[in-house]
């Protein structure tokens, strides 16, 4: 048998360099020196030879393929030098680069001005209750002396539920008669939490919130009432806070007032508040005869609006980062 052992050294040689890839070189591995590979299948033909003709063939064909191993290893570790660089690179981490930075959170300035009422009760021995956002008529409006025709009834003030059954509290009071059911006096309370009325201006919002006070006790009067309000007031605006207490009408005090506050050249109007009605507390069992006591609801945006210096309530509930930012 005539071969041209070189020539298959050759082309065997030349398939390996043109190889482009790992996969590649193992196809041309097969081909040629696999089970059913050119090479393989050559030594099987020296079963047919003579003793000394197949020494000759055999040191021939054992040249070329070790020729072609070598070929073959040297480019298989070539491309899985090639590959392994490319991973270290691409999976690389740079830790000279800039982190992503991780954004501090801080309380909502409303959430703030909450806590901040609230620490200055408590000092006054007031202690922090709250109730139920859906509400009944009786606890919402009943209770409190608010009368079946009263126009904070009406439907454009208020969110009714299941046809009228239920509604969206439109005050934290509700909570003083949920409290004065459930104790007896002494009570003093503050009750923060939202409050829901149909509305929607440059200092209106649907949702807002609102901080209910109440004491009720044997002798409870007016000047309790006015002393601990400018001690609050003093307290949460750290001066001298100059404080007008105006009369004006709530269902569920006798008398009632606005609290204002000089603020620059005007008076602006911070709470209600009043002696509670004797109505309340016979419409919870207390007797009206024995103790007396006096209620407040203060609006706890347009408190944080005062203390901050904002003029639009409607940013408290944007949510643009910029502005709570300025907060933390
Ligand atoms: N509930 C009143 C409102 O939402 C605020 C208020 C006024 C509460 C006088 C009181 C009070 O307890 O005595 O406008």
């Amino acid at each position: 048998m005539n071969i041209d052992f070189d020539a298959l050294r050759r082309e065997g040689l030349a398939q390996i360099e043109a190889a482009s890839d790992a996969q590649s070189i193992e196809q041309l591995r097969i081909d040629w020196l696999g089970k059913k590979g050119r090479i393989t299948e050559l030594f099987k033909q020296m079963g047919t030879m003579t003793p000394n003709a197949r020494r000759a063939f055999g040191e021939e064909i054992n040249a070329v393929k070790d020729a072609l191993a070598e070929a073959l290893e040297t480019r298989a570790a070539a491309f899985n030098e090639a590959e392994l660089a490319r991973r270290l690179a691409s999976e690389s981490i740079d830790v000279t680069l800039p982190g992503r930075g991780e954004g501090v959170g801080g309380l909502h300035p409303v959430t703030r001005t909450i806590r901040r009422i609230e620490s200055i009760f408590n000092s006054m021995g007031f202690e922090t209750v709250e109730g139920p956002e859906i509400e009944d008529d009786w606890h919402n409006f009943q209770a409190l002396n608010i009368p079946e025709s009263h126009p904070a009834r009406a439907m454009q003030d208020t969110f009714y539920l299941l046809n009228g059954a239920r509604l969206l509290r439109t005050h934290t009071s509700p909570v003083q008669i949920r409290t004065m059911q459930a104790r007896k006096p002494p009570i003093r309370i503050i009750c923060p939490g939202r409050v829901y009325r149909v509305d929607f201006d440059r200092t209106h919002s649907p949702m807002f919130h609102q901080v209910e006070g109440l004491y009720v006790a044997e002798n409870v009067s007016l000047a309790d009432l006015k002393y601990d309000l400018q001690k609050f007031l003093s307290l949460f605006f750290e001066r001298d806070a100059e404080a007008m207490f105006r009369p004006s009408y709530f269902p569920f005090v006798e008398p009632g007032a606005d609290v204002h506050m000089k603020w620059g050249d005007r008076w602006l109007e911070l709470l209600g508040c009043g002696v509670v009605h004797p109505n309340v507390l016979a419409a919870v069992g207390i007797d009206p005869e024995r103790y007396s006591g006096y209620a407040f609801g203060m609006g706890a945006e347009r408190l944080a609006m005062l203390r901050y210096g904002v003029d639009d309530l409607r940013l408290f509930f944007n949510n643009d980062l910029r502005f709570l930012e300025q907060f933390r």
